[in-house]
């Protein structure tokens, strides 16, 4: 089932989400609605708090021309090892109309766990570096509007402030989203 994506600025998605005590069945088929609603979107990656669930989980698939083939799905993730530097446009779909370049690590490993309760080492460099760090920052309660200058955030506010005054929705963008 394709759920909806909550959009900055709902209080949730400045929450740092819960540990998963326990993978069970309805969080099996939550993963699964995150997947669905990930192509969906489409998006590279969706962190639970996205479709206002509050626990570490998040799916990605940085390659939609294959779909499916690199598909991760990671419960508890947490980044063991990161090295070196890389400036990425992001955009998020919790995030509308903006994209900004954030600094991040290029190179991150991820240990967590799958759905079926295996432990999983993910090593990422390039946009998988980049959307593993950005998922991770959503069960953190960060977006990528957290990394950029204030003076940036404040002027994407006004602009969001002025689009929701007009009562104008923003074409659906092309890149990207995380
Ligand atoms: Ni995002």
């Amino acid at each position: 089932m394709i759920r909806r994506i909550l959009r900055y600025p709902e209080p949730l998605l400045k929450k740092v989400a819960t540990a998963v005590p326990q993978i069970d069945g309805a969080l099996v088929g939550t993963i699964d609605d995150m997947v669905e609603t990930m192509y969906a979107a489409p998006g590279v990656g969706l962190a639970a708090p996205q479709i206002g669930l509050s626990q570490r989980v998040i799916v990605l698939d940085v390659d939609h021309e294959n779909k499916g083939t690199h598909l991760l799905k990671i419960v508890n993730p947490v980044i063991a090892e990161r090295e070196g530097e890389i400036v990425w446009e992001e955009g998020c779909l919790s995030v509308r109309d903006y994209v900004a370049e954030v600094t991040r690590s290029a190179r991150v490993l991820v240990r967590g766990y799958t759905p079926d309760q295996q432990e999983i080492a993910i090593e990422g460099t390039g946009l998988l570096a980049v959307a593993l760090q950005h998922e991770i920052d959503h069960l953190d309660g960060k977006l990528f509007l957290d990394r950029i200058s204030r003076l940036k955030r404040d002027l994407y506010r006004r602009r969001l402030k002025k689009m929701e005054r007009d009562g104008r929705e923003p074409p659906a963008r092309r890149e990207s989203l995380i």
